[in-house]
């Protein structure tokens, strides 16, 4: 295996359009391997409501967006795998004879764990050539590891002929992220990416993977996301350690019902008798997934009534628990919260996905926007010292075949 990440002299190719990244794609790859591509598309997501509650057995809300990760990929004659990540500049060789997880958690992995769930299977993997581009920003919590894996694991599928079915592909995809990422990752953000329907929010039963599509028509609200611009660098180790709190919580539970098995299962009255006497912070971090999932059945409700104003509030409750029990947030995602709690044309707002960094997520008036960003923008970097960026997102389709 080549460890070597040789620079590629393609020009800056940034944050572009769909447009412009398949026509950069497809150029390319003309240049790079005289072939034609398959192209397929994969897109981050957002989550309305139910964080930290996947890896419980819980319900989650999340949906697709317009921003996403693109990989033109074709097969090779040899045993060869070639990858190259174009907004980076990078690429790296290896072998499908020498699968495994490399040194950093970077783009190869996300590339390589996806090809190495074909090999797991025992269906026949082949060399191929993949050239990555994406929209989706890094670090903002919007999954874009998630995007490459479903992009990737989906285009495999299709050029090895190997007949996976969609729900399948989401575990392969949710699998390379355990096994090259280290990231114990729940199933939502993979099963977002590739599931995900136009104009709808997806409820998904984390335990029996049945899922429903909720449309999620806002007469005049949209989905405003601000970055904090902080990476989410703890996110990965924390993560974990939260997984394992909420493990020990179930055991400590399970000693005195039997048939607990997750924390789906559980009540705070048997929180009260049988964590909270021995440990009050596993108590605590237990007792938000145990909420969260309830909450998420009051939002479900709350959004088929139009009762946006109810949704907001629940919000809002999410992220004081995620901050104040789970202990997942961070200051710059409090100080955003914060910000527009009491803004009228601010329906909801709270931190969305893992944590310590990343995008707020927030229902706001769409004639208000602007008028927020330019108001909180200059106080919030004043505050925090770091520039803030935002995001309108619209709800797209999953994972699809461009050409
Ligand atoms: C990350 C994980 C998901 C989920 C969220 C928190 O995005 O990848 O599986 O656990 O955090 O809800």
């Amino acid at each position: 295996m080549s460890e070597t990440i040789n620079h590629i002299n393609k020009g800056e190719t940034g944050a572009s359009s769909h447009t412009t990244i398949v026509a950069t794609l497809k150029e390319t790859f003309a240049e790079l391997y005289g072939t034609i591509p398959l192209i397929v598309q994969s897109p981050g997501r957002v989550n309305i409501i139910g964080e930290h509650t996947d890896y419980n057995e819980g319900f989650v809300l999340p949906a697709a967006i317009d921003k996403a990760a693109y990989v033109a990929v074709s097969l090779r004659d040899d045993t060869a795998i070639h990858l190259t990540a174009l907004d980076l500049h990078e690429n790296f060789t290896t072998s499908i004879e020498d699968l495994r997880p490399i040194g950093d958690i970077s783009w190869p992995n996300y590339m390589l764990g996806a090809a190495a769930q074909f090999a797991k299977k025992n269906i026949a993997l082949k060399g191929f050539n993949a050239v990555l581009m994406s929209n989706i920003p890094i670090g903002a919590g919007l999954s874009s590891s998630a995007a490459v894996e479903c992009a990737m694991v989906f285009a495999l599928n299709e050029l090895l002929q190997a007949g996976v079915e969609k729900m399948e592909m989401v575990k392969m995809a949710q699998k390379a992220e355990h096994e090259y990422a280290t990231v114990m990752c729940g199933i939502m953000d993979q099963f977002a990416s590739m599931m995900g329907k136009e104009n709808h929010v997806i409820k998904l039963d984390c335990r029996s993977l049945t899922y429903e599509y909720v449309p999620f028509n806002m007469e005049g609200i949209k989905i405003l996301l601000l970055n904090t611009n902080v990476k989410h660098s703890l996110a990965s180790s924390e993560y974990n350690t939260r997984r394992n709190e909420c493990a020990q919580a179930v055991k400590w539970v399970k000693e005195h019902v039997a048939d607990v098995h997750s924390l789906r299962h559980v009540t705070e009255a048997m929180l009260d008798a049988y964590v909270l006497p021995k440990d009050a912070l596993i108590d605590k971090r237990a007792r938000f997934v145990v909420q969260e999932i309830n909450r998420l059945e009051q939002a479900c409700a709350n959004l088929r009534q139009g009762d946006i104003q109810a949704l907001g509030v629940n919000m809002f409750a999410t992220h004081d628990g995620l901050s104040q029990m789970y202990g997942v947030s961070c200051k710059e995602l409090d100080w955003l919260v914060d910000a527009v709690r009491n803004d009228e044309q601010v329906l909801g707002s709270r931190m969305m996905g893992g944590g310590f960094g990343g995008c707020t997520i927030n229902l706001v008036k769409e004639d208000y926007i602007d008028e927020l960003v330019v108001r909180i923008a200059p106080a919030y970097q004043a505050a925090m010292g770091l520039p803030l960026t935002h995001y309108v997102a619209t709800i797209q389709k999953g994972t699809a075949i461009i050409e």
